[in-house]
């Protein structure tokens, strides 16, 4: 079962974050489907490494993009994005310990995902659009 689908609601108006917010989605779902199907550890790790790198290239890209557009709310959001990433470094650890993952990790990610996206990713976003439309 996926975790989280695409909906509208994650649609933040910026056609690049959005393909990559959609390939982080896609990698999540890739990672909680081999934990369901109870994949051996593994397989479960590289789906979980390569969920790790695009994270942490969609974090640098998006910091680039909204220094790009002069984004005035960028130290804040950069503080988040490392906290997320400490976050993501503690579950890493417990997984490679146990050898498995758990359900707070799939919470994490799902909060994640759709919180960080509708919320600070969101306000950007909108902020280019009125720009844009101005
Ligand atoms: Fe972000
Ligand atoms: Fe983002």
């Amino acid at each position: 079962m996926s975790l989280l689908k695409w909906s509208a609601q994650l649609d933040i108006g910026v056609s690049e974050m959005n393909h990559q917010h959609q390939d982080l989605l896609d990698l999540m779902n890739n990672l909680h489907d081999a934990y369901e199907a109870k994949q051996p550890f593994d397989a479960q790790k590289v789906c979980f490494l390569k969920l790790k790198t695009a994270t942490v290239e969609h974090f640098t890209n998006e910091e680039k993009y909204m220094e790009k557009i002069e984004w005035a709310k960028l130290p804040t959001h950069k503080i988040i994005h490392q906290r997320l990433l400490e976050e993501f470094g503690k579950h890493e650890k417990i997984f490679f310990e146990k050898n498995e993952l758990t359900e707070d990790f799939f919470r994490f990610l799902k909060f994640w995902l759709s919180s960080h996206i509708q919320g600070i990713d969101m306000e950007y976003g909108q902020s280019v659009k009125q720009k844009k439309g101005a």
